[in-house]
């Protein structure tokens, strides 16, 4: 178990689809890297090929308070290995991502409000459940990863970019209120 180094926008890593995984026995050192890395970051959920790896796996938790994301509501430790995501309606929110591939930028980026899940866990069980509210927002972000996609692709109005010091002066209180609600509606 080990804390990694996170690859950043511009490798190329980042942009490959990744493989599925055959054998989790195989995957184990590795998502024991990934919730160290990850918690080591305070990120709220991070992907295999963002530490180099190009297998499907991500890892995904928000114990509160996240300093990164003070406004999340907790999500327990999930390992995900080759999931597969299907969005339950077309309602989507307005969500402000940040990643730690992507150093000191954060965009808004359209997301479903109601996701069903699909994976193995880390022990090679079945994961099928439904996710919803900001949390949903995460699941997608992270899958996303896996296929070789960063949230800034799809940023559709690039002058919401920002740093993250703007964002906090700027925009949080407003994004807080609004995720507040929708936190409200879905319970995560
Ligand atoms: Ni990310």
């Amino acid at each position: 178990m080990s804390v990694r180094d996170i690859v950043r926008i511009g490798h190329p890593v980042l942009r490959e689809v990744a493989a599925p995984v055959d054998d989790v026995t195989a995957v184990q050192g590795l998502v024991d890297d990934l919730v160290d890395t990850m918690r080591a970051a305070n990120g709220a959920g991070l992907a295999a090929n963002q530490i180099g790896v190009p297998l499907q796996v991500c890892v995904i938790e928000v114990r509160t308070p996240n300093p990164r994301y003070p406004y999340k509501p907790p999500i327990p430790l999930t390992v995900l290995v080759n999931p597969r995501i299907e969005p339950l309606s077309d309602e989507t929110f307005a969500n402000c991502e940040g990643c730690l591939s992507v150093p000191d930028l954060r965009g808004v980026v359209d997301r479903h409000v109601e996701l069903r899940v699909r994976a193995l866990d880390r022990e090679g069980s079945p994961i099928d459940t439904v996710v919803r509210g900001l949390s949903a927002g995460t699941f997608q972000h992270e899958t996303d990863h896996l296929n070789g996609t960063l949230f800034v692709d799809r940023v559709t109005d690039t002058r919401t970019l920002c740093t993250w010091s703007e964002f906090r002066e700027r925009y949080e209180p407003e994004f807080v209120t609004r995720v507040a609600a929708l936190v409200s509606r879905f319970g995560s």
